[in-house]
């Protein structure tokens, strides 16, 4: 290898390839988070960041030298000395591998990025019903709320620990003028020490990694209907469960599926209308046994039988209230407070309550994210 004096390589191309595959998935994976469309996307860099997680770790037992835990220098002393002689000596030498404190870093960032993964493929799961995990929602959609608490500040205290490394790093860049910058883009640190080297067979397992990670986003943001993204449930033909609920009460406007609105709720819907949301619906155009039939399918469907986000979020936002419309119900409002009023009032939706103008087959109980057809400006 052509060396320069005092000039050691410590990073070879596969653990480069780790650490800025790890640093763009999570800083592409948390910027998509923001945008409920880009579900897969998120979905898909998550998966590319767990399996960068899952493949430093391995790396760290079976790696080159300086990746390799056994060469980490963990004791707090260490830590101490560290951060004291960084103070007292601007000049003093640094370790060929990892410092005590980016030993640190890398395994709280392990740590971390293990909850945010693991936290991440339940809650795909058991909120959003998809993908191979969808089978755990019928049992814990309960938790979904925490799941998404432990994700959140998980993810939070990862770019916390981000901006810090990223400190560190400039510091010694600039203060230092260890150049570091520069050891993670050309592999080669300002250090007395061995090269590190990397055999064969490694190289081909760091490679096949990386391909496998690059193959999987492609899979999940190809398709809302292959093992890794589609949902459990899947459309409603409501029309053959019960076809006089869609003949009646599709006269007017889509069906609104029952399973968005709870049992007391549907109650007075039916109770009400001849004062049905400014119009007059009387026996002569639903009649009584039709009425009853309509009723009994609602209730038998209704938000508290079902284990959709939708369902349990509206049921949770309600606590004891029973109003008579979706679109009353706090979870709606939540939901939909970003949409500026005037989107209501466009010739294509008209209304806030024609929500299939926005959520593609919602007649159909489709409300999955990947199905929003409107976007938030
Ligand atoms: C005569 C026309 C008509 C029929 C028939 C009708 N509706 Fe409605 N419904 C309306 C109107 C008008 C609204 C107000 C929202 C809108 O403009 O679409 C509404 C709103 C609703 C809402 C509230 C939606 C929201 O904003 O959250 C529910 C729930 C609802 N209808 C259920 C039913 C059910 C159940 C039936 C069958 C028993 C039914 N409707 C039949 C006209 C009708
Ligand atoms: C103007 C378009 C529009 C209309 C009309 C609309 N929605 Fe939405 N809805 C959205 C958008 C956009 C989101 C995603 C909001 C976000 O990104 O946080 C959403 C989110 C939702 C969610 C949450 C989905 C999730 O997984 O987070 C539910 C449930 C929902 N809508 C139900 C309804 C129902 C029921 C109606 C009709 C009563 C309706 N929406 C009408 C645009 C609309």
């Amino acid at each position: 290898m052509n060396r320069a004096l005092n000039k050691v390589f410590v990073w070879p191309i596969s653990t480069r390839i780790i650490h800025w595959m790890l640093a763009l998935s999570f800083t592409t994976a948390f910027i998509t988070s923001r945008f409920e469309e880009m579900l897969h996307n998120h979905v898909a860099l998550g998966f590319i960041f767990g399996i960068m997680i899952v493949y430093r770790i391995i790396w760290g037992f079976i790696g080159p030298k300086y990746a390799r835990f056994s060469t980490f220098k963990l004791h707090p002393s260490k830590l101490k000395f560290y951060f004291v002689e960084k103070i007292q000596d601007r000049w003093r030498a640094i370790p060929a591998g990892h410092n005590p404190a980016s030993s640190w870093f890398t395994i709280w960032a392990m740590i971390m990025g293990s909850i945010i993964v693991t936290s991440g493929m339940l809650l795909y799961g058991i909120q959003e019903a998809k993908g191979i995990l969808s089978f755990l929602n019928n049992s814990y959609y309960n938790h979904m709320d925490i799941l998404m608490i432990i994700h959140q500040i998980a993810s939070y205290i990862f770019l916390f620990w981000v901006f810090l490394h990223i400190s560190g790093v400039l510091i010694e860049q600039f203060y230092h003028k260890t150049n570091m910058v520069f050891a993670m883009i050309t592999g080669f640190k300002r250090a007395k020490g061995e090269d590190t080297e990397v055999s064969k067979r490694l190289n081909f397992f760091a490679y096949s990694i990386i391909i496998i990670s690059i193959g999987t986003y492609l899979f999940i943001t190809s398709s809302n209907y292959n093992f890794l993204t589609s949902q459990k449930f899947t459309s409603i033909d409501y029309k053959s469960q019960n076809p006089i609920f869609v003949e009646q009460c599709g006269d007017c406007h889509k069906i609104y599926p029952p399973f968005l609105l709870p049992k007391a709720s549907w109650g007075k819907v039916m109770k009400d209308l001849d004062n049905h949301f400014g119009e007059k619906i009387t026996e002569a155009n639903i009649t009584k046994s039709q009425q009853s039939t309509i009723k009994d399918f609602l209730y038998a469907n209704s938000a508290e039988t079902s284990t959709r986000e939708s369902a349990v979020k509206i049921m949770k936002s309600l606590d004891k209230r029973r109003p008579k419309a979706i679109t009353k119900t706090p979870y709606w409002r939540e939901t939909h407070k970003d949409i500026p009023r005037s989107a209501f009032k466009t010739k294509k939706i008209k209304d806030k309550s024609n929500c299939i103008a926005c959520h593609k087959n919602f007649d159909e109980g489709v409300l999955d994210d990947m199905n929003i057809i409107y976007t938030i400006k």
